[in-house]
């Protein structure tokens, strides 16, 4: 096995390629500065890549997508794919991609960051020392579940059909995720589901805690109620550590999870697969923020989703734990320091374009070095 990491950048649509910029930026300084040996190949996907190609996704991107050892990803939507066809619109789609590397695990970590505490929405006393992570299943439920499709009945009223299915199989290798998860950090899981009202949450539910019993009894398990799991976000976010939830359920609360952090704009996620045969995990990082069209093109999106995304990239697949500290602590100094996006700054505060962002972290981290 070779030594370097493969990584294959997908900037992709809308606030992607910019934001992928700074990320990029920032695993240069590692491979300049620490000598990581990372060999960087940027991809062909997204709307840019349709209006040339005639496809969403170029052919080497996708057999380099087989092949790379992880995936530095921007973001992905565009008005442009709302005239494809379906067949045309799942080539290249983020979830044929996850689905197709078997990205079942997604980690979408939620800490608080004291430079941030008023950028919340939610009370600084509330939010305070929250560090969680929610555990989103990512290649099954009702997302991928068949049957699907919108159909016209006799009577001529139509009908949108969706299926949430879950086999044993599934809730179990990501319920193991999150118990290993745990034990590395406060040794609590979180299990969220609808078993009051849904079969799948059900089945769910027992999967879990046999699981839970068979290998995992020194873990502290809960089980929570997805409602009450929203509620129990912004009402008291420390009780939890890793909250491990479907797909669905996992979209809905890492998004009202990114809240604590004080915006969108600051979330990375690592989504990975099953270890291949030589030990490394299929693996895709991205900020959970999506393309954002309202701001796309004009410089000013938050980078630090993307540029933390880098952070997960090396201490998950890179599994250089100290480099990612290195990192996540850079991050946290230029916000001490001030630095904020738009997003992020108060009234009276003059806020930093996209490329100045990753400006303050690069500084940081040439302190740090
Ligand atoms: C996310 C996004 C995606 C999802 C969209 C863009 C398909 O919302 O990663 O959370 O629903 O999974
Ligand atoms: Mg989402």
């Amino acid at each position: 096995m070779s030594n370097e990491f493969d990584v294959l950048v997908l900037p992709g649509d809308g606030i992607g390629p910019e934001v992928t910029a700074e990320a990029v930026r920032v695993l240069e300084w590692f491979a300049d500065r620490r000598k990581l040996p990372a060999k960087l190949t940027e991809g062909e996907l997204g709307a840019a890549t349709y209006k040339r190609l005639g496809t969403i996704i170029s052919d080497k991107t996708q057999a380099a997508l087989g092949t790379a050892d992880l995936i530095l990803f921007g973001a992905m939507g565009d008005p442009v794919y709302d005239g494809l066809s379906p067949a045309e619109r799942r080539k290249g789609s983020l979830l044929t991609i996850r689905k197709s590397l078997g990205l079942f695990a997604n980690v979408r970590p939620i800490r608080a960051l004291a430079p941030l505490a008023s950028a919340s929405t939610l009370r600084p006393e509330v939010i305070e020392g929250v560090d969680m992570i929610v555990l989103r299943e990512l290649t099954g439920g009702v997302y991928f579940g068949q049957p699907r499709g919108i159909t016209t009945l006799p009577d001529g009223r139509r009908r949108g059909l969706d299926t949430q299915v879950y086999d044993s199989d599934e809730i179990e290798r990501i319920a193991r995720f999150a118990f290993e998860l745990a034990r590395t950090r406060r040794n609590r899981v979180c299990s969220v589901e609808k078993s009051n009202v849904m079969e799948s949450g059900k089945l769910w539910r027992a999967v879990v805690t046999e699981l839970h019993e068979r290998e995992f009894s020194d873990v502290a398990l809960s089980h929570m109620y997805a409602d009450n799991a929203a509620m129990q976000l912004v009402r008291n976010p420390r009780q939890f550590d890793v909250m491990v939830t479907d797909n669905l359920f996992g979209d809905v609360l890492s998004d009202c999870a990114a809240m604590i952090t004080g915006s969108l704009g600051m979330l990375p996620s690592a989504s990975l697969g099953a270890p291949r045969a030589d030990g490394r995990r299929p693996a895709l990082y991205e900020p959970i923020h999506g393309s954002a069209p309202d701001i796309a093109g004009q410089g000013i999106a938050n980078p630090l989703g993307a540029i933390l995304s880098v952070a997960m990239a090396l201490r998950h697949s890179m599994v250089l734990p100290q480099e990612a500290d290195l990192l996540e602590h850079a991050v946290g100094a230029a916000l001490a320091a001030g630095a904020r996006t738009a997003d992020l700054a108060e009234r009276d505060v003059k806020p930093l374009d996209t490329k100045g962002m990753g400006d303050a972290v690069l500084a940081a981290l040439e302190r740090a070095a």
